[in-house]
């Protein structure tokens, strides 16, 4: 039962092998999980409705035009609820729709509405399967995060013998289950997380800050407790929800964060220093509001604590984890501050691309290690892109 509670869209389309569509609901719902269908057109050719809807009793999703299923907009609302949406059997059509974005069905319109993880198991002729066009498209779902569960060898409903049998439904299973039940490869581990921005007051209402959202470190903070660490976040000002599971501490300056830091220090086995933290702080702190005729037209800046510089001095066993967020040369200055503070990972994004950085939630970045290696990530939601970085720590504290 241990996919209980769990709510999964079952998408199924226009494939002779619809019908193993059902067995596949039947080995989820014995799991626990909570399935709905959506059909395509197509897909009721194969098989009825009647049929998925004897086995969920619930109607099953297939009319866009129609309002029966909610008092709500149908494929939003389906979408919202679901934990994870899976297409078995996935024809070469529906991939195309899915990877062009095409939103003129139900599943298609789900696909684009929802921000769950899809898995997507491909049926069809082998020629089709190895056709550029279908493996094109492929590649851009997997590029966007969508696990493809690839097709069996065998022989075809065509006659042909070749790859494009639906997977075995146990390998459909195992993947739906590797995406929604992480593996708990960071129990034990205690890591700390920074995220945010930090303010450095100038008067008790103003203060310099930067455009930091906080969003990649939370991302890294959410995924790392789902994969069994214990997870402290030192966080500046965000508008974020604390994610659960997490230990927080709230603060606001750049020496607030280095004395939370270095006083959790000594228990963590990895930091993971995801804030924008300020370099510089005005000199001095107006004690009362500064009135405009008394405002300095000139800011006297003194520099912050590097933290992370500190940490790599103090690095010991620790693995440390870095950010460099740059606009030009990014690789170049990524490797030079991965150097300086003696880190073993740097996650180098360029924020003038489209997608990545501030206040996005897709994050286009490459982690540089010092041996010269730069893993160069697709553009990925921000949660996707914190399963990559605590891929490559999982795989340092097995050393
Ligand atoms: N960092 C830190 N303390 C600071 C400044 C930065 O711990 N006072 C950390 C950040 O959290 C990030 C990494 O150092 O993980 C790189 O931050 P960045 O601002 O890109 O590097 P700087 O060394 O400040 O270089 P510059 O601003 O000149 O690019």
């Amino acid at each position: 039962m241990n996919l209980q509670g769990k709510r999964i869209l079952l998408g199924v389309t226009g494939s002779i092998a619809a019908y193993k569509a059902m067995e596949l609901l039947r080995l989820l719902t014995k799991r626990g999980a909570e399935v709905q269908v959506v059909m395509t057109e197509a897909a009721t050719k194969f098989v009825t409705p009647l049929t998925f809807e004897t086995l969920t009793r619930q109607p099953v999703l297939l009319d866009m035009w129609s309002l029966a299923y909610s008092h709500r907009i149908g494929h939003i609302e389906a979408s919202q609820r679901a934990d994870l949406c899976v297409v078995a059997p996935a024809t070469a059509r529906t991939i195309a729709r899915l990877a062009l974005g095409l939103a003129d069905d139900f599943l298609s319109c789900i696909y684009l509405a929802s921000r769950c993880p899809v898995v997507v198991a491909p049926a069809m002729d082998c020629d089709m399967y190895e056709h550029p066009a279908l493996q094109e498209n492929l590649k851009r779902l997997r590029d966007r995060g969508v696990r493809i569960v690839e097709p069996d060898l065998g022989p075809l409903a065509s006659g042909l013998v070749g790859r494009g049998r639906l997977a075995e439904l146990a390998d459909i299973v195992a993947a739906i289950e590797g995406v929604l039940l992480p593996v708990q490869d960071l129990e034990g581990r205690i890591i700390l997380v920074t995220a945010g921005p930090t303010r450095e007051p100038l008067d008790p209402v103003r203060y310099l800050s930067n455009r930091s959202s906080g969003k990649m470190g939370y991302a890294v903070a959410e995924a790392a407790a789902a994969r069994g660490a214990r997870v402290i976040l030192v966080s500046g000002p965000t508008a974020l929800p604390v994610p659960p599971g997490v230990d927080v501490i709230h603060v606001e300056t750049a020496q607030e964060m280095y004395e939370a830091v270095l006083a959790k220090l000594a228990m963590t086995h990895v930091v993971i220093k995801a804030a924008a933290v300020a370099d510089y702080r005005p000199k001095q702190k107006a004690e009362r509001k500064l009135k405009k005729e008394q405002t300095v037209r000139e800011i006297a800046l003194e520099p912050t604590p590097d933290i992370l510089a500190e940490l790599g001095r103090q690095k010991g066993h620790r693995i440390l984890v870095g950010f460099a967020a740059e606009t030009d040369d990014v690789v170049a200055n990524a490797r030079k501050k991965l150097q300086r503070k003696n880190l073993d990972l740097m996650v180098a994004n360029d924020v003038s691309q489209p997608g990545a950085g501030f206040d996005t939630d897709t994050n286009l970045v490459k982690i540089l290690d010092p041996q010269g290696n730069i893993e160069e990530v697709p553009l990925l939601p921000k949660r996707q892109v914190a399963d990559r970085i605590l891929d490559r720590v999982a795989a340092l504290l097995k050393k």
